[in-house]
């Protein structure tokens, strides 16, 4: 049985990966940017849209809908790839298309770098989002921080990463499958054990630690990171009207305290024993290659220029730590996807069982390239899942498709 309510209802909407919000506050930054100002822009149209209110803009026309971004979709029908809107008093491009999308992302990436202000991320960041590694705007802070992440998150197929990945992987599945056997088929929540084995994969691969399913302070980390995801994965109308702010403060208060449980946990169960091991020289061989070394000698190594302090080490770590509720929450719907569709697990259980000779061996990662009907599968379950959640701030005056705002 699968409990699809917990999931973000956000993510539900199956055309937002077509859809790119981006929050584009030029007014704000246009006397400082001038300069910048790129010849010619002056002349060029602003993108249709609809009308916008006082205080509110155009916000009202998001509601009435499941989620509020399918709005978009029905604004795109009526004025085109290109939407001007006002959220709040927030100037913002609606951005449709792959083309579009691709020179918001890519093409004119630096344009776009900014991530929008919205007090919901600096409370879930200890008072500043620049501590996320999602929700930060582009700085050196997070070059560093990407740079240092790339050889852990993107790791060569084939090299002693990626196969560690494989091992961790393939450990947590054993676990899992084993306790789903221990059920005899009763009724089992599936969330809250995909939860667990993704939370595991994560901080094996991460931390080179693994947690006990009845681990009670695990368990909790995990429902708090979860409760985070599902926070930023909301469209909230006090993100845009920060008069509204006041009447969430029991919600703001409570993303601090999820926040600041999360930190309690990584420091006693993570950090603390392997900074004192680190110190003493004691760092174990399979921990040497992880995630949180790296940090670690990153802080701690005299002869570096720091970038990174300490706690932006630990809020880059839990960030990534967290990624593990995205990737859960992605199966637990992925499965419910497939459950509605049996013709569509029959394809799925064959390429499993030829590329495991009827499950002889686990599944690895390598077995991708021989299960594109799986894999397909996958990227669909991503592609309805997908949500907005991180619009694109403009850091100057820019153009998608000959439109300006
Ligand atoms: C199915 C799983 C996931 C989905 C659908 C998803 C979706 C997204 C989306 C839509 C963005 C915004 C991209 C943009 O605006 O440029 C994003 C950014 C990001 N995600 Fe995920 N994500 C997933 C898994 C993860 C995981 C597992 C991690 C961490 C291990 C992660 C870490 C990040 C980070 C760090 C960013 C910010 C990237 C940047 O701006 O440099 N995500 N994700
Ligand atoms: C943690 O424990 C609570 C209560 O026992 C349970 O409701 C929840 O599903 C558990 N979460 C995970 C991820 O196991
Ligand atoms: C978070 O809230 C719970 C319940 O109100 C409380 O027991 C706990 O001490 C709080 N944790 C932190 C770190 O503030």
């Amino acid at each position: 049985m699968i409990q699809l309510s917990i999931v973000s209802y956000a993510l539900l909407s199956a055309l937002a990966v077509l859809v790119a919000a981006l929050a584009v506050d030029v007014y704000r930054r246009r006397r400082m940017q001038a300069k910048q100002a790129l010849i010619g822009h002056e002349e060029l149209p602003a993108a249709p849209g609809p009308r916008s209110w006082p205080l509110i803009g155009s916000l009202h026309l998001l509601g009435g809908y499941e989620v509020p971004y399918a709005a978009f979709t029905d604004l795109a029908k009526k004025y085109g790839p290109i939407i001007s809107m006002n959220l709040g008093s927030q100037k913002c491009l609606v951005v449709n298309g792959l083309n579009n999308i691709k020179d918001v992302l890519v093409t004119k990436g630096a344009h776009f770098d900014g991530r929008p202000n919205f007090a919901r991320f600096h409370q879930l960041f200890c008072g500043d989002k620049e501590n996320s590694l999602a929700f930060c705007d582009w700085s050196d802070l997070q070059k560093v921080r990407r740079e240092m992440l790339r050889a852990h998150t993107f790791p060569p197929t084939f090299s002693s990463r990626f196969s560690q990945l494989d091992i961790f992987v393939a450990d947590e599945m054993r676990d899992l499958t084993s306790r789903l056997d221990a059920t005899n088929g009763a009724f089992t929540p599936i969330k809250p054990e995909l939860m667990h084995a993704c939370a595991n994969i994560f901080t094996a691969y991460f931390c080179s630690k693994r947690f006990d399913r009845h681990d009670a302070a695990f368990n909790r980390t995990i429902d708090n990171f979860d409760s985070i995801f599902y926070e930023v994965n909301q469209g909230c109308a006090a993100d845009f009207l920060p008069w509204l702010l006041p009447f969430h403060s029991k919600q703001m208060a409570q993303m601090k305290n999820w926040s600041h449980e999360i930190r309690e946990f990584m420091e006693n169960f993570i950090i603390n024993d392997r900074l004192a091991r680190r110190r003493q020289g004691l760092v174990a061989q399979d921990e040497s290659t992880d995630y949180v070394e790296a940090l670690l000698e990153h802080v701690e190594d005299q002869q570096t220029e720091k970038l990174l302090t300490f706690d932006s080490a630990l809020f880059a770590l839990e960030d990534i730590v967290g990624g593990h509720s995205a990737v859960a929450n992605l199966l637990v719907k992925a499965l419910g996807f497939v459950a509605s569709r049996p013709e569509v697990q029959e394809r799925v259980k064959i390429e499993a069982d030829l590329a495991t000779g009827n499950g002889a061996r686990p599944l690895t990662l390598q077995d991708r390239v021989t299960m594109p009907y799986t894999d397909a599968v996958i990227l669909e379950a991503i592609r309805m899942i997908s949500s907005p959640i991180v619009p694109h701030v403009s850091n100057q005056d820019s153009s998608i498709a000959g439109k300006m705002r």
